[in-house]
């Protein structure tokens, strides 16, 4: 069953056309992840689910049930916020207990429900402190505690790690993804950040300018999608896009190199745009008939692989390879490309072909 579906949603913000026409489900369960750049609806679509915005027009259900215009707390959900919102005041222990007594539960199962809370994210030590005497993490973790003890259908997360530095939230995604195992909730999560949408989906919907460009699990939309945006918006390093013409069975690019075409694509002669992810371009042997031989332009080292910035068919393209491929600047390679897996797209309508 779908525990939450939205049917097509607008929302305005005076003229501004914020969210135009959402249809989507989510599955009992699932953790989905709402992704896209900055402005593009992400945080208005989760705060119109929450009812903390209002639905210019559509249709939301939340366990079957139409609460299109129910209140926020008539919807349940609970809702962790980018900037944890902690009163601080109430310690650690009150915080994380304040949505429920608020609800007048019984204080026993309230103390057993912040206990496992607290233990389950690791801070059992700090129950007795203020917000104030707390680090970055330490407080997200309470704000994600204090939705957690709650018995919600829904649970939204808004940028929940965005305030935190780069390793802290590789550990904190960690531990969001271990909570749904452990939960098995249904969760939304909303960030702008691509590998943070990768890493946590069981499905990722991917928004553009207040319409959903694609949805589907992390790797379909990795190796299948639909828009030269997608294509672009997911992967690191991001896709290489280089513009050639349809030939018998090749694509001729800007500089007259040819790339095999796999498949036929388009019609001869028509202008394409090839969409190559630089974990597609492998070192080749010099001499090969299928290798390319370019000079590099830049690297960029990364510890476990290298980036090569690389002049190549009319435009500069990036290749990842081993770190400890004997490349620098001004070196002479000879590339192979991964045809089978590259992007063909249609640059009149930006659809992958
Ligand atoms: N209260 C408001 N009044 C007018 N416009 C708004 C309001 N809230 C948001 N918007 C506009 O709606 C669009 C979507 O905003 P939203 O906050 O949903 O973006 P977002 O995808 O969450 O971006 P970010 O990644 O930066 O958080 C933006 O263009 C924003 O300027
Ligand atoms: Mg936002």
């Amino acid at each position: 069953m779908a525990d939450l579906k939205v049917s097509g949603l607008h929302k305005f913000y005076g003229k501004f056309h914020a969210l135009k026409g959402i249809d989507l489900e989510v599955p009992s369960g699932e953790f989905t992840v709402f992704v896209g750049p900055s402005g593009c609806g992400k945080s208005t679509l989760l705060r119109t689910v929450a009812g903390l915005e209002e639905a210019s027009g559509g249709r939301i259900e939340i366990g079957g049930k139409d609460v299109t215009w129910a209140r926020p707390r008539d919807r349940d959900i609970a809702m962790v916020f980018q900037n944890y919102a902690l009163y601080p005041y109430l310690s650690v222990e009150d915080n994380i207990a304040f949505g429920l007594r608020a609800r007048k539960f019984a204080e026993a199962e309230t103390q057993k429900r912040v206990a496992r809370a607290a233990e389950m994210l690791g801070i059992g030590a700090l129950l007795k402190r203020f917000p104030r005497e707390l680090s970055g993490g330490q407080r997200q973790r309470v704000a994600i505690g204090r939705a957690i003890v709650r018995d919600a259908l829904l649970f939204l997360f808004d940028e929940p790690l965005s305030n935190l530095d780069a390793q802290l939230r590789d550990d904190m995604r960690v531990e969001i993804k271990r909570l749904h195992q452990e939960l098995k909730r249904t969760m939304i999560y909303v960030t702008h950040d691509q590998i943070e949408a990768m890493t946590l989906a069981d499905r990722i919907v991917l928004l553009r300018d207040g319409v959903i460009e694609q949805q589907g699990s992390p790797l379909a939309l990795f190796e299948r999608p639909a828009t030269k945006f997608v294509a672009g918006f997911l992967g690191s390093p991001k896709m290489n896009f280089l513009k050639g013409r349809i030939g018998k069975g090749v694509v001729t690019l800007e500089d007259g190199a040819k790339l095999p075409l796999p498949s036929p694509k388009g019609k001869e002669g028509g202008a394409v745009i090839v969409g190559i992810r630089p974990q597609h371009i492998s070192l080749g042997a010099k001499g090969s008939r299928t290798a390319h031989h370019v000079i590099v332009e830049l690297v960029q080292p990364t510890g476990t692989r290298l980036h090569a910035t690389i002049p190549f068919g009319g435009s500069t393209i990036v290749g990842e390879f081993d770190a400890h491929a004997a490349t620098k600047p001004g070196a002479q390679l000879a590339i192979e490309i991964d045809m089978s897996r590259a992007a063909i797209i249609d640059p009149a309508t930006d659809k992958v072909i």
